[in-house]
């Protein structure tokens, strides 16, 4: 089990060889088929597994694809100078199996939902990715070939986070960059940072959050689970706004909780408080401002999705389970006692580890299909 298992990518070539005279080949929409040159007639299933597949994502940087005068379909390395019937993609193939729709349920795991996907294409930023939710969303895009950047205010948790998810696949595309969402400089550098480095993001996790935390002002003058929980997350995302419209289809995630129906934002005359978001010591309780600001990012996202949906930036707020047993609770000793109950009956961040030995064959796994496209590549080369 390990990050190409993950990706559907991991059966062995001894069942992929085709028999002598055959040879793989694929359409102009990527759906392989294979060539009996002995008996001169082509089929969809594999001659051996009775499989159908289909390339998966982008040609490599440098190739186009081309037909020649009979209309078949070749491709053209530019940095290599050569041309191949082979398509550079059949080294990362999906098997086209009929899948039964998949029923979720509250003990299905991150990675059981990503199966089978390949997201190497795809920058994704988590904020508070360090531990909890955020670190198995982390983990779980990163063993799926993702480029993930965990924004994390504290750099030795993020390293240690960092390392853990290289240990399981050394060539997780995984790093840390900080983001205090608890000062609005340092939204700002991350965004800055960020932006310099000219990458896409196509998936935002709005993650990080505090609660039951004593009652304090941030260094911008606000109460701070109001601050760490909505506004720096509101604040990330305006500043990130061009980045994701440009990398469209890209979605915001916001990490909410069901708990924000335990209030509301709105006073006797039914118009929105703004004095109830970030209130003094006297009117602070933290569990009513931890729900107060899970609230305002149910609002915040649907408001974004309304704007930026037209633009291909979708948005979407989740309730990822009731008191699963995180750092979240960490601040009151009443809140841990409770989740220390609950933990029997609660959704589990369920943790698996590979063992080394699984970890070898994965990687094998993907070294050897590589080996394999280059022959095929080889044999292939038009004259
Ligand atoms: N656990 C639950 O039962 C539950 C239920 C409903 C919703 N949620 C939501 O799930 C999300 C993840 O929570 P969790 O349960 O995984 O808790 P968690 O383990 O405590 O994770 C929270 C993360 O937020 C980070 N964070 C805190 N303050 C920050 C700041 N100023 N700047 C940047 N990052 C900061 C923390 O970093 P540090 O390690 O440095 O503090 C930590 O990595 C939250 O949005 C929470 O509201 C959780």
């Amino acid at each position: 089990m390990a990050a190409l298992k993950y990706a559907g990518m991991d059966d062995t070539d001894s069942e992929d060889e085709l028999p002598p005279g055959w040879e793989e080949r694929s359409t102009k929409d990527g759906w392989v088929y294979y060539a009996n040159h002995e008996e001169m007639k082509t089929q969809w299933e594999h001659p051996k597994t009775g499989k159908k597949k289909r390339c998966a994502g982008d040609l490599p940087y440098g190739w186009e694809q081309e037909l020649d005068d009979k209309g078949q379909v070749f491709y053209v390395d530019h940095i290599n100078k050569r041309k191949t019937y082979f398509d550079p993609r059949q080294a990362f193939t999906i098997e086209d199996v009929q899948v039964k729709p998949k029923r979720y349920d509250g003990n299905t795991a991150a990675l059981e939902i990503l199966q089978g996907q390949d997201l190497s294409n795809k920058v994704i930023v988590i904020t508070g990715a360090n531990s909890g939710v955020g670190f198995e969303t982390a983990r779980s895009f990163a063993l799926h070939g993702a480029h993930v950047i965990l924004a994390c205010r504290n750099k030795a948790r993020s390293s240690k986070a960092v390392s853990l998810i290289l240990e399981e696949w050394h060539k997780a595309r995984v790093e840390a960059m900080t983001l205090d969402l608890a000062s609005l400089r340092s939204v700002q550098e991350f965004a800055e940072a960020f932006k310099a480095r000219k990458l896409p993001l196509h998936i935002l996790v709005c993650n990080a959050a505090v609660s039951t935390q004593p009652w304090c002002l941030t260094e911008d003058g606000l109460e701070s689970t109001f601050q760490i929980c909505h506004l720096g997350h509101f604040y990330l995302v305006q500043l990130l706004q061009d980045v994701l419209r440009r990398s469209a289809p890209a979605r915001v995630v916001v990490v909410s909780s069901e708990s924000h129906r335990f209030t509301e934002l709105l006073d006797s005359c039914g118009k929105v408080d703004l004095a109830l978001l970030s209130p003094p010591q006297k009117e602070y309780w933290s569990m009513l401002a931890y729900n107060r600001a899970k609230l305002c990012n149910i609002l915040f996202s649907n408001e974004l999705n309304r704007r930026l949906s037209p633009h291909g930036v979708t948005s979407n707020a989740v309730h990822p389970g009731n008191m699963m047993y995180t750092s979240i609770h960490r601040s009151w000793w009443l809140m841990t006692f409770l989740f220390t109950l609950a933990r029997p009956f609660t959704k589990s961040m369920r943790w698996v580890r590979p063992s080394p030995a699984q970890r070898g064959n994965v990687i094998m796994g993907r070294e050897a299909r590589l080996s394999k496209a280059r022959k095929l590549g080889n044999k292939c080369m038009l004259r």
